[in-house]
Parts: C-alpha cells; structure tokens; sequence
C-alpha cells in the first residue's frame, strides 16, 4: 500500500514562505514555484491577472513576493523596452532565481529586497502593482495593501491574487480530523483568511472600483494534491503537535489513498483575483 513520504524539509509551505531563506532548504521552496507554475489554472488565473492590470507599453509596473520572477518577466514583456517594471521579495534565494530566469529578457525587469511592509519607492510611482498568494504569507496584509496603494500613481491600478484557507477541503474526510488538521494548516500560514478579507482592505486603502473575481482550484490526483497542499508536512507538524493522534492520521491517509484509486479523491481552494483603482 502507498504511504505517505517522510518529510525532509523542516517548515511546510504554509509557514516557509514567510521567511524562505531561513528555512534551511530555500530551494524547495522555488521548485514549489516551478510546479505551481506548471499547472493550467495558475497559468489561466495569472493571464487574467495581467489583463485585469490594463497595463500599455511605456507603463511602470511592481510585482510584490514575486519569487522566481517568471510574472514578473511577463509583465516587463507587456510593458516592453520603454516602460519600468520591478520585483521586490523578501528572500534572497527567490530573487537569485528571478535574476537567472528573466536574464535572457528583452526588457529587463530589476529586481530588489524589500519587505512588502515597507516599499522602498515614492508616493505615486507604478501605473500597476501585482501581488500573487503573498499577501496571505504577510503578518498585517491591510498595512501591506496600504502601502501597495501609496507607491500607485493617481487611476492606476492594484491587482491581487489570493487564496482563502478557509475554503480548503478535502474528501474523503472524517469530519473531526479533516476539520482538525485543515484548520491546523490554515493557522500556520499568517493570514490564512486573507482571501476574504481583501476586499475591505482594499476599500480601507482607498482603492475604489473594486472588482472581485472568485477561482476555484479543484485537485482529483492525489499525487498533485499531495506536493500542491504539502500534506506530507501538514500531517506529520499536526502529529507532532498533538492536533491528532497518529492513528486518526493513518487512517484518514488510507482513505483518501483507496479512493484516489477509485477515482473519488477530491480537493479544492478558493483564490480572489481582487482589482482596484487609485482615485
Ligand atoms: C507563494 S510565493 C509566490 C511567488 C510568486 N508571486 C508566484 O506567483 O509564483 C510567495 C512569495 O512571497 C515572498 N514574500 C513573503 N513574505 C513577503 C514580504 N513580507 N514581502 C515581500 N515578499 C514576501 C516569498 O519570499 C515568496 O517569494
């Protein structure tokens, strides 16, 4: 029968994406970027997130937490050789891989540390700001989206892409252990419950014409659901910190083993993809 692996890597993705560098295994967490980016509905959800962006070649345009930099890159595409476009990120490691990825780019992008707490630009400065599933690894995403809004010129515009843990499911599920644990995973990330609380952080910004756009990711392959929600990591930290016990693990595993085999395994995650304007 399959089991799950042992977990090498000693933060899961909920927590290490706060501090990637400190992890001890910085690179798990860009080759988690690489697989995310591989699959159709992150592509189609980051092509809409562009678009929602109504940016035209001359524009200036900031990605906040933009990792291996490959939207980043894309953006500065968009912008083209006349425009500005700049990623910042808190890791280190992240933007060694956004150099190396968008180094072959016709309109290079600069990429910069910097914390999303504090932007290190003027008052007014990008014509669009982008951030995807970053804000829910900061600890004050108002203050965040606050000072998103500053560094916005006047009709400029604000786009942001983030998940709602809260919606996380899982089936099969026994409820008390799936609730347990989910709930578990969802309080190790920052802001877990960002995705329901952008819309008034946008709206206490000062951001106005706000559009908010539902996605649900829905995951019927246990091996991608696996490596996706890290539930190696999340099952092994919830033992070990006595959530459940680790027969109640065990067995909620071989459930959703036996009906991955027959076809019945189901998971889902609701993003926003959240639009606003500078008045
Ligand atoms: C889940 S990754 C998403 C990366 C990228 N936006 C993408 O779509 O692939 C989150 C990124 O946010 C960065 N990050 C986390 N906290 C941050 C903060 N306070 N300020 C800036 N970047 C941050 C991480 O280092 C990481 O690169």
């Amino acid at each position: 029968m399959y089991t799950f692996s042992v977990v090498k890597k000693m933060d899961s993705f909920a927590s290490g994406f706060a501090r990637v560098d400190t992890t001890g295994d910085a690179h798990s967490f860009v080759q988690y970027l690489d697989l995310v980016h591989s699959l159709p509905f992150f592509q189609e959800c980051k092509t809409l997130s562009y678009e929602r962006l109504a940016l035209t070649p001359g524009d200036s345009v900031l990605e906040i937490g933009c990792g291996n930099g490959v939207d980043t890159k894309n953006l500065a595409g968009i912008v083209g050789a006349s425009g500005n476009t700049v990623g910042i990120d808190i890791s280190a490691t992240m933007l060694d891989a956004a150099r190396d990825n968008a180094k072959n780019s016709v309109s290079s992008p600069e990429f910069m540390l910097c914390d999303g707490h504090h932007l290190a630009f003027p008052d007014d400065t990008f014509n669009g700001v982008r951030a995807d599933r970053v804000i829910q690894h900061t600890r004050d995403p108002f203050a965040v989206i606050k000072e998103i809004t500053r560094v916005t010129k006047p009709s400029g515009t604000v786009v942001i892409f983030e998940p709602d843990w809260g919606t996380f499911s899982l089936w099969p599920s026994e409820r008390e252990v799936s609730r347990s644990i989910l709930n578990f995973w969802c309080d190790s990330i920052p802001s877990g419950w960002v995705g329901r609380s952008v819309y008034a952080a946008y709206g206490n910004a000062g951001l106005t014409e706000i559009c908010v756009e539902p996605k649900t990711l829905i995951i019927t392959d246990l091996t991608i659901a696996r490596k996706i929600f890290d539930l190696d990591t999340t099952f092994t930290h919830a033992v070990q910190e006595g959530i459940v016990s680790q027969e109640a693990v065990t067995q909620w595993e071989e459930a959703l083993v036996q009906a991955d085999h027959h076809m019945q395994f189901f998971s889902s995650l609701t993003f926003f993809l959240v639009t606003g304007i500078k008045s």
